[in-house]
């Protein structure tokens, strides 16, 4: 899952080098699953693979971290658990994360349902009974920048 997830970050910010530095269009990934599913993991792994060094603690308490990448391009870590309302996700500055050259991470997007954005991936992640196996479905709604995600070509 984490060599997944590191495939996924470098091949956004190819597409963000090849759209000119840090700029290209924001990249939005959803993330769900239940409490400890790994969304967290994940999210990490991309963030890692899109070129994040700084440590990156977990956003449970303060919900967004936002993480520079030396090409100018930001990587937002979002946890969106404890949101109750539009105003608090405004609050968190939630427009700017939707802005070019960002990549956002957001575990919980159920939370924010109505305010995604129309051009998104969404991955979902399952703990099933077997142990030892984890399960991931990603989910292309609308056309989302990648277009495509490694392991998960063309097809829904
Ligand atoms: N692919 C995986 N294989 C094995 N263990 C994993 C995997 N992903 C995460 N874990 C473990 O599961 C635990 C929870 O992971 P994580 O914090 O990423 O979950 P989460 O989905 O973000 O939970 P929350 O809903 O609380 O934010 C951690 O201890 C982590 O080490
Ligand atoms: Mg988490």
């Amino acid at each position: 899952m984490a060599d997944w997830g590191r495939r996924i970050g470098a091949g956004v910010r190819a597409g963000a080098a090849a759209a000119g530095g840090g700029g290209g269009p924001p990249v939005f990934i959803g993330l769900r699953g239940p409490l400890g599913a790994g969304k967290s993991v994940l999210a990490r792994a991309v963030a890692r693979g899109a070129g994040v060094e700084a440590p990156m603690p977990s956003p449970t308490f303060n919900l967004v971290f936002r993480y520079s990448l030396p090409d100018g391009g930001s990587v937002v870590h979002a946890d969106l658990y404890r949101v109750r309302s539009v105003e608090e996700l405004a609050g968190l500055g939630w427009d700017d994360l939707l802005a070019d050259g960002f990549v956002a991470l957001v575990e919980w997007p159920e939370r924010a349902e109505r305010e995604l954005p129309e051009d998104r991936w969404e991955i979902e992640l399952e703990i099933p009974d077997e142990p030892g196996v984890r399960t991931a479905k990603a989910r292309r709604i609308g056309a989302p920048v990648p277009a495509e995600l490694p392991g998960f070509p063309a097809a829904e």
